[in-house]
């Protein structure tokens, strides 16, 4: 029996019919119908998150929700004064320990297992690699020193990826589900200009996710998971362009960044308007949308040269 073409073009519709309401079912659940999961991560006695880059911006507000949702937390930042303050300021309930650490991530001589001893008896169930820079390089790769390109890709990679491998065996100790989050961006999905010390260290750190979900949950499988999160802009000290639809402030990010703890996604855009932009990129084509990221990336370089002079 032979299929008609007419028969053919009804199957292959109800083909696509049938992945996109898939898809939007996926979105209207995950982002408006799922019931909050971070509270898997709140198990055994004192349960602890790590966020790094905690002292502005996004790191700030995450630590701030998690600590109201009942975390304990380990901070970290590369100046005591700007840590301490924000320590204050979040803990000052005095409900729950805050413990923080010092580290200028752009350096190579940074003792990551120090670091890990110093928390050994700590029940860490969760790691919000948070820390990173997009460096503002306002001109071509080879007008800066290898050294300095070197600093971005720690503080944007090298930093994450040095200490999660350092937490891992006390994430593996935790009683319940453990989760380490790398924070990624939807500049590694677009190619713009200047961005050649931060767009590749965030797909590195998305197949870095891949792989680490893949090596947990094999042959051996494990407590521990990795969750890749695309962040479009978002109102912070690097992103000082005023709040719009597209553009949340870090305080109202933060909220759904938390919601999307535990959410079973290896990839997710924690804000749903992300989520809608990110999809809308894949139906512009490459041409246009390298065409527009170049125009963007030019304002936003100008506008944080401005920034700059006036701090
Ligand atoms: N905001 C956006 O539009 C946007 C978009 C996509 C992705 N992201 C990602 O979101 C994350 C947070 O960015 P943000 O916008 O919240 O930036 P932010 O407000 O500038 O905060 C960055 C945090 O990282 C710390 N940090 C930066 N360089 C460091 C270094 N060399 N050593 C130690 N700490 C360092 C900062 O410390 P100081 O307080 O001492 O400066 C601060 O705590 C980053 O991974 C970024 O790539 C942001």
């Amino acid at each position: 029996m032979s299929l008609s073409s007419s028969s053919v073009v009804s199957l292959l519709g109800t083909f696509l019919i049938l992945s996109l309401l898939k898809r939007f079912s996926s979105f209207l659940w995950l982002y408006f119908l799922r019931p909050s999961s971070v509270y898997r991560f709140l198990h055994g006695q004192e349960p602890y998150a790590l966020v790094t880059g905690a002292t502005d911006g996004i790191g700030k507000e995450v630590a701030r929700e998690l600590y109201s949702r009942g975390f304990n937390l380990v901070l970290h930042g590369r100046n005591e004064a700007k840590l301490r303050k924000v320590i204050e300021e979040i803990g000052k309930d005095g409900s729950r320990n805050i413990k923080y650490f010092l580290a200028s991530a752009d350096r190579s001589d940074i003792d990551f297992a120090k670091i890990s001893e110093q928390f050994k008896d700590l029940n860490i169930t969760l790691l919000i690699n948070n820390v990173g820079d997009g460096g503002s390089r306002t001109k071509r790769a080879d007008a800066y020193s290898a050294e300095q390109l070197m600093g971005d890709v720690r503080v944007n990679c090298l930093f994450s990826f040095n200490l999660t491998h350092a937490l891992l065996p006390k994430l593996r100790s935790a009683a319940g589900p453990a989760l380490v989050v790398f924070v990624g961006s939807i500049s590694a999905d677009i190619h713009a200009p200047r961005l050649y010390n931060y767009a590749p260290c965030k797909s590195f750190l998305y197949q870095l996710t891949r792989c680490l979900n893949t090596d947990e949950k094999y042959w051996t499988p494990t407590n521990v998971s990795f969750t890749y999160m695309v962040v479009g802009e978002v109102v912070s000290n690097s992103m000082r362009s005023p709040a719009a639809l597209f553009r949340p402030t870090s305080k109202v990010f933060a909220r759904h960044f938390v919601e999307a703890l535990g959410c079973g996604w290896e990839r997710v855009a924690p804000y749903w308007l992300h989520s809608v932009q990110q999809w809308s990129v894949t139906l512009m084509g490459d041409k246009f949308v390298e065409w527009f990221a170049a125009q963007r990336m030019k304002d936003l370089l100008s506008q944080d040269l401005k920034w700059k002079a006036s701090d």
